[in-house]
């Protein structure tokens, strides 16, 4: 049954891939922006709304305006700036800025608010792949621990919200055109200049998530599935000793130097180190039960190769 979206992160790296599948599907779209030129970088919509998710009051007048069923949520503050920053205007906007959306969504009378989550804030601790009911490391040193909590109370108050069905979608590492792991992205800069190493086994794990499929999930949860938490990520986790020299060889750049423990803490943050050689992987199980949803590209090994270009299809 065709809906009423209201989509906020209109312009972002899942936004954009999502407004023409939503249209595709025959919905009603309409798209936030902060300024109203943003509107030409759009492509074909019904509506377009123009307010920051900080702005309660006017994002409240332009979300009854557009009178949506569902309102989905993919803001997030880590573009042109440094990844602390990044971390931390993204917490700001998960928690004031979730809080004032389904305020908001309430409001104009919306029934369902999507939100994007993350997939690598668990405690690393048990199997070496989680599911939804691993616990969340809500108490991690520093920046991370911030971060983490800022998912946690997000995703409470969709989950808590009596008026509305809130369904967290938790991404893996986001990749596919214009992230940070696509030709000119920061991560795909640091591997081309051999600064992301191999620690020790290289034993993190790594759930990615191609940004089509990030805005794929979205249709499947629009209309079904209960209110709750789901890993959006691909069917293959793997360690850095997998996908680093894989993703290095791929893109033409030097091979990973190894290091140990102790080097890398001596030049990394903690956090960099951690994911590398402690992070655990997440599952997709929940959300292939709920509503049949399977990903596009199920392998980072094919999604990779895809992104530069190298896959036959
Ligand atoms: N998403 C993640 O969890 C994550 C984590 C680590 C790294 N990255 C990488 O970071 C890169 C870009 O990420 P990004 O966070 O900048 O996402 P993005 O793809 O640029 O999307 C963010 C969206 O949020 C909107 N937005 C931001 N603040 C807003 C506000 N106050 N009110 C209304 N809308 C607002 C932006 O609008 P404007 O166009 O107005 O700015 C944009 O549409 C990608 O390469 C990704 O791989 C992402």
């Amino acid at each position: 049954m065709p809906l009423r979206v209201f989509v906020t992160g209109a312009t972002g790296v899942v936004g954009r891939m999502l407004l023409p599948q939503l249209r595709g599907r025959g919905h009603h779209v309409t798209a936030l922006v902060r300024r109203a030129r943003d509107a030409d970088r759009l492509g074909d919509v019904d509506g377009v709304a123009v307010a920051d998710v900080m702005d309660l009051r006017t994002l409240r007048r332009v979300l009854i305006g557009a009178s949506p069923d569902v309102v989905v949520h993919q803001v997030t503050g880590f573009r042109s700036t440094d990844c602390a920053s990044g971390m931390q205007r993204t917490a700001h906007l998960r928690t004031a800025g979730t809080e004032n959306l389904i305020s908001a969504a309430v409001s104009a009378g919306a029934h369902r608010v999507v939100a994007q989550s993350a997939a690598s804030a668990y405690f690393p601790h048990g199997h070496e792949v989680l599911d939804e009911e691993a616990p969340l490391w809500t108490d991690a040193p520093g920046r991370w621990g911030a971060a983490v909590r800022a998912v946690e109370a997000q995703e409470e108050a969709l989950l808590t919200c009596p008026d509305i069905e809130g369904v967290a979608l938790r991404y893996g590492a986001l990749y596919g055109p214009d992230t940070s792991f696509a030709p000119a992205g920061r991560i795909h800069r640091m591997i081309r200049g051999s600064a992301v190493p191999l620690v020790e086994d290289g034993g993190g794990i790594t759930s990615f998530t191609h940004v089509e499929d990030a805005a794929g999930a979205v249709l499947e949860v629009l209309a079904d599935g209960e209110s709750g938490a789901y890993n959006v990520v691909d069917n293959e986790p793997a360690q850095s000793s997998e996908w680093l020299p894989a993703y290095a060889h791929m893109i033409g750049g030097p091979a990973p130097v190894s290091l140990t423990r102790e080097q890398a803490r001596e030049q990394l943050h903690w956090l960099t180190v951690h994911q590398l050689t402690e992070q655990r992987g997440a599952t997709n199980f929940r959300l292939r039960e709920a509503v049949g949803w399977r990903p596009v590209w199920p392998s980072w090994r094919e999604g990779f190769a895809d992104l530069f270009g190298l896959w036959p299809g």
